[in-house]
């Protein structure tokens, strides 16, 4: 297949600040063969998530940062087109950390067969994938979620938000979700049985609307954006309780040296909080346990979930770029031909 083109995404140059086109680059390369134990896939979906931010700063975190002038790598569902590796044939559909590419050979060890069902394959990217994993041992985990609780998520309306507050509902918690527009919390409340949502763009004083939406106060915050957001909830946790830091999205286009780069400054010692933060991964072994019960809940119709589809490879780093101005509901995905 050497004469065909495969068209990839390389990291042109780290950004500082807010990432924009000027750091990718679309790179023409002739399509790969695959060599001894390799696999060519062909891309059906791949994921944009905002770790991929913190991979392109040149600092270690819990993984390495990717490397300029190198394709940037993603969760991938596609297609096997030609096998050199025994368990796998032309046709499979099969998911794994690949890249923003159209094709790409690799050993086939690195590669998991699509295991959907009856949804549909994108869903190996979130709900059924690491979004949804993520949810779910954050919530239970990490969180240690109980019937009664009072819990408020913040990023409620994307791909890990969703299912984490759908797991809290099912939990039997009074559920509270913090997202970015109208639309996003109408669909919270009447789609995904959230109890109360809160646009945070929208109101004047959030703390007051938190306050409002948790008569109660707050058992379990499950935390993915940082900020503002985050000292509006803070205000108003209980006494012992959790806080699951999953993300900080707000914080990641900020340098280290960014004034606003503040600690949890309203975490009051009397409310005898345990705060942990949390990386998916750590929790492989529950990974079985995790999907089955998600598949159940979708099976049952108790999850509900939701796409943010982007057509064309071309297009990857626009919808990269989309998920820091709130543009995806649900996951946010990019559909290749
Ligand atoms: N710990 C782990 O293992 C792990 C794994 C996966 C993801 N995560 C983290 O989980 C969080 C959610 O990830 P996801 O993949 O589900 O993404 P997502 O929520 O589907 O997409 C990002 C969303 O963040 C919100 N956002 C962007 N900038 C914001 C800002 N300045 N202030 C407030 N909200 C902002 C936007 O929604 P609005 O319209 O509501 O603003 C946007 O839609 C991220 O922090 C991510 O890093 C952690």
């Amino acid at each position: 297949m050497t004469d065909e083109i495969n068209r990839e995404w390389i990291l042109d140059e780290r950004p500082t600040g807010q990432p924009s086109m000027e750091n990718f680059q679309l790179r023409e390369r002739p399509i790969p063969d695959p060599e001894a134990n390799e696999v060519l896939v062909r891309t059906r979906y791949l994921s944009v998530d905002p770790y991929m931010r913190g991979r392109m700063r040149d600092a270690h975190s819990y993984a390495e940062p990717w490397e300029t002038g190198e394709p940037m790598r993603a969760g991938v569902v596609g297609e096997v087109v030609e096998s050199n590796y025994e368990g796998l044939e032309a046709g499979d559909l099969v998911t794994g950390n690949l890249y923003w590419s159209e094709y790409a050979a690799v050993n086939g060890a690195i590669l998991d067969p699509v295991d959907t069902g009856e949804v549909p394959i994108s869903t190996a990217l979130h709900v059924l994938g690491m979004p949804g994993f993520t949810a779910y041992v954050g919530m239970t985990e990490v969180g240690k979620v109980a019937p009664g609780d009072t819990v408020v998520i913040s990023g409620a309306a994307g791909a890990v938000g969703s299912v984490a507050g759908q797991i809290a509902r099912i939990a039997g918690c009074r559920v509270v979700g913090i997202a970015g527009s109208e639309e996003k919390t109408a669909w919270l409340t009447d789609e995904l049985g959230f109890d109360a949502a809160i646009d945070y763009r929208r109101v004047d004083d959030l703390s007051a609307a938190v306050a409002d939406a948790c008569p109660r106060g707050v058992d379990l915050y499950f935390e993915n954006v940082g900020g503002e957001v985050s000292d509006a909830v803070l205000d108003h946790l209980n006494p012992f309780s959790r806080v699951a830091v999953c993300g900080k999205i707000s914080l990641y286009n900020l340098e280290p040296d960014d004034e606003r780069m503040t600690g949890p400054r309203r975490l009051y010692q009397r409310t005898r909080t345990r705060v942990e933060g949390f990386i998916n991964s750590d929790y492989d072994h529950l990974s079985e346990q995790a999907t089955g019960r998600l598949r159940r809940w979708i099976e049952e119709g108790e999850l509900r979930y939701e796409e943010t589809v982007t057509e064309g490879i071309e297009n990857a780093p626009d919808a990269f770029l989309g998920l820091f101005e709130g543009e995806n509901i649900g996951k946010q995905l990019v559909e290749l031909e």
